[in-house]
């Protein structure tokens, strides 16, 4: 793709995103809405379109990405092998946020799965990226569109500001609706969950009985959204209730709220003034960025209860805190 540099915020017509199947045709790469986050796309099955992901994002070249598939036929293209216990998670998750892990398909090439023979994919539940991915034709390998360890993309304009010279075209599609990445299930002997996300753990073990959980170690030395550190804003951020923030400091910080308004912080946004996870998480990433903007010497963030979508929103706080 030889249009480099000349990224436009391209409305979402019909016609745009022929344009934006073309782009990944050629081995461009695009940006485009998910239900989850925007993603940063490229033809899955090019090895050098692929290697422009890592490029565009900074991203170390071990930590595999996640392929989007439109439906069952794409699916076979990059999974060697379906195994029986997935059939029912996909007939009730899928399209939706759930990336599944499963035996990778030679087609895919190694740079996606960073070597592993297991390769992530997921169908996601946003008509402008299924239309997109059934256009190109393509199954489409696509990381959050941020900069690598850097907040996600929840809405257009941050992959403008954040990736804007590096992308041939970013498909707008609004805020997305839940605002945090897909769980990522890998289905080994046990059923296994190595990243919380926008389905909860209790609706997992709804179907599959008892669930593992290995979020916070590697499947590889390297697997970001596993490390420690990730999601973070360039503003120093700490999980704090208000009442451990001392007053001088109050005075200067935002305050990332749960749900109530605190007394004596510099600016504060509230992620559910109901209390209401899903739309806490559905926020979250949106006011970080908001927050990050000011410059402020610091951002606390309020713990909240870890259940439901709660349990990926403090993941995501807690790596976004952690400074070595
Ligand atoms: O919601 C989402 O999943 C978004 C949207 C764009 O679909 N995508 C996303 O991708 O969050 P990314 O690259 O930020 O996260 C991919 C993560 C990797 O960091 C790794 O933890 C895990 O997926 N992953 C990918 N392939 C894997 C594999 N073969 N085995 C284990 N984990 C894998
Ligand atoms: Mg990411």
């Amino acid at each position: 793709w030889h249009n480099r540099g000349a990224m436009a915020v391209v409305p979402t017509t019909p016609r745009e995103i022929e344009q934006a199947a073309r782009v990944i045709r050629e081995g461009g790469l695009v940006a485009f809405p998910t239900e989850t986050v925007y993603g940063l796309g490229a033809n899955a099955l090019d090895a050098s379109a692929v290697a422009r992901i890592f490029e565009a994002k900074r991203r170390p070249s071990l930590d595999p990405l996640i392929v989007h598939v439109a439906d069952r036929a794409m699916l076979l293209r990059v999974a060697r092998e379906v195994p029986p216990q997935v059939e029912p998670l996909m007939e009730k998750f899928w399209p939706g946020p759930l990336t599944l892990v499963l035996p990778k398909a030679e087609a895919v090439p190694g740079i996606v799965t960073s070597g592993l023979p297991t390769v992530a994919v997921r169908m996601p539940a946003h008509p402008v990226a299924l239309e997109l991915i059934r256009q190109a034709g393509l199954p489409i390998a696509a990381p959050s569109a941020n900069p690598f360890g850097y907040l996600s993309p929840t809405r257009a304009e941050h992959v403008e500001r954040m990736l804007g010279e590096a992308v041939d075209l970013i498909l707008d599609g609004g805020p997305t609706l839940y605002g945090v990445e897909s769980t990522i299930l890998l289905l080994a002997e046990k059923p296994v969950v190595l990243r919380h996300g926008a389905i909860p753990l209790e609706e997992l073990e709804s179907i599959l009985g008892r669930v593992e959980l290995r979020v916070g170690e590697s499947v590889r030395p390297l697997v970001p959204g596993q490390l420690p550190q990730h999601y973070a804003p360039r503003t120093p951020i700490q999980v704090a209730r208000p009442d451990e923030v001392p007053k001088e400091l109050r005075k200067q910080s935002g305050y990332l709220a749960f749900r109530d308004v605190p007394k004596g912080f510099k600016i504060v946004k509230v992620l559910s003034p109901t209390g209401d996870l899903r739309e806490a998480a559905a926020h979250l990433f949106e006011a970080l960025h908001q927050l990050d903007r000011l410059g402020l010497p610091a951002i606390y963030a309020e713990p909240v209860p870890e259940e439901g979508l709660g349990r990926a929103i403090m993941d995501r706080l807690r790596r976004a805190t952690v400074r070595d």
